[in-house]
């Protein structure tokens, strides 16, 4: 089988490592793919949202499934222009990726359905939400719409930084001004944060083992937000109760929802789950797998990659049951100095062959160039280094000691991945 994945970071890396473990699969081709990619297939030089370019190679190399890694290609309709080639593509369609391409459909699908979620209010006008933030005067959150690289959104303690994230959002046009033109504003959710992913069919859906990222720049939860800085997989914090309430109240309504809207989900739906107190709400729907979460849920899926996208594909999930390795996964992204905000690029890394490296730990690239022989850095997040373990403890050990071999100027990375539970009990 011939199959194309695209986009260029950790998760795809983690995908294509995956999928070429399958005895089904004969090559893999990557758009635009990344260092560590090319050592498993095919790099190809065609960016992940040049929709014309990746249904040209598709057809080109007849390609038997595409792979979608990032929303952007999936919110400009690739799965529906491949598809209208007769070509086969795991991702939801453009009219059901919208779901996480505008934070206020997606609140508005969630009201639609009765789906628990914060309570909210919309602006499209500056002037109105600074009067809604002056009147609450307290906590908030406040979200751009657009896509914004998961740095659209401020969790503000009082209300002057939930002023301060309007005036950057709204008036100075950070993310962009078609982006920036309407934001909600939400109530703060208390609880412990959640990523649920679930393989759907648009009918069947089964959900993956349960992961956890790390999203703020800083250990301790600390600093801005962050694309996420690391994550573990098993993670126990849903209790059965909350586990049938999410199926129950969130999955099941967010699947119907879609059909009866007419656009089935097919793919990999990111539920981002707050569990509150009062049971779990929805913080935001993706349409495909969470960076860094994909590294370590890969890392320990045991079951053929292929036949569960094509069962997704194909509608028969129902006859898909996952397994899974028992050990405990962890991941720590590397990043370049500065990141989340600027950081230089072209910095020479290296150590990816320290022993402690290749003993350890499975090291993904995200943010990597070949320049003349030498791999340097080419991103905020650089390599998402990951390693199984008997337990979360000797995986941590393990993925830091492997972290601690590599090097480049201004390397950094949370120390305290893996370490939320600990957190938690200390409370
Ligand atoms: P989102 O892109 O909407 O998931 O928001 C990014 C991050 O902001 C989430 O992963 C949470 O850590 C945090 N966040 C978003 N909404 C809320 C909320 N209503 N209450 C508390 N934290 C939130
Ligand atoms: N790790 C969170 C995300 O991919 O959005």
């Amino acid at each position: 089988m011939k199959i194309l994945v695209v986009g260029g970071g950790g998760r795809e890396h983690a995908l294509v490592w995956k999928l070429a473990q399958s005895p089904r699969v004969d090559h893999i081709w990557i758009a635009p793919g990344n260092p560590g990619t090319a050592k498993l297939g095919t790099n190809l030089p065609v960016q992940a949202d040049d929709i014309d370019g990746l249904v040209r190679i598709a057809q080109e190399h007849a390609i038997d499934l595409t792979v979608v890694g990032p929303e952007i290609p999936l919110a400009l309709g690739l799965t529906d222009a491949l598809k209208a080639k007769g070509l086969r593509c795991w991702g939801p369609s453009k009219a059901a990726a919208q779901l996480e391409g505008s934070k206020v459909v997606m609140k508005e699908f969630l009201r639609r359905h009765n789906i628990p979620t914060a309570s909210f209010r919309l602006f499209n006008k500056a002037v109105d939400a600074h009067a809604y933030i002056d009147e609450v005067d307290g906590p908030l959150v406040v979200k751009c719409d657009g896509l914004a690289a998961g740095k659209g959104v401020t969790v503000a303690k009082n209300a002057e930084e939930a002023h301060q994230a309007v005036t950057r959002i709204m008036e100075r046009h950070e993310f962009g001004r078609q982006a920036g033109a309407q934001i909600v504003i939400e109530e703060v959710l208390k609880g412990e944060e959640i990523s649920v992913f679930a393989f759907c069919d648009g009918h069947n859906a089964v959900l993956l083992e349960y992961a956890q990222d790390h999203k703020q720049v800083f250990d301790g939860d600390e600093g801005p937000m962050t694309g996420g800085m690391g994550a573990f997989s098993p993670a126990q914090v849903m209790k059965p109760r909350d586990e049938d309430e999410m199926v129950r109240r969130i999955l099941v309504p967010t699947m119907s929802g879609l059909v009866h809207e007419e656009r089935p989900y097919v793919g990999v739906l990111f539920m981002g789950l707050m569990i509150t107190d009062s049971g779990p709400k929805v913080l935001e729907y993706n349409v495909r797998f969470g960076d860094p979460e994909c590294q370590t849920l890969m890392m320990r899926l045991e079951s053929d990659l292929v036949n569960v996208l094509e069962a997704c594909i194909d509608g028969t999930l129902d006859q898909i049951e996952l397994t899974w390795n028992q050990a405990t996964a962890v991941c720590v992204n590397l990043a370049s100095g500065g990141y989340p905000d600027k950081y230089p690029n072209d910095l020479p890394i290296t150590g990816l062959d320290a022993p402690e490296v290749a003993g350890n730990a499975t090291v993904f690239h995200a943010g990597t160039r070949d320049k003349a022989g030498q791999l340097v850095t080419a991103g905020g997040r650089v390599l998402s280094v990951c390693a199984l373990g008997a337990n979360i403890d000797e995986a941590r050990a393990k993925a830091y000691a492997a972290c601690d071999a590599i090097a480049f100027d201004g390397k950094h990375c949370r120390r305290d991945i893996g370490k939320r539970r600990e957190a938690r009990r200390a409370r």
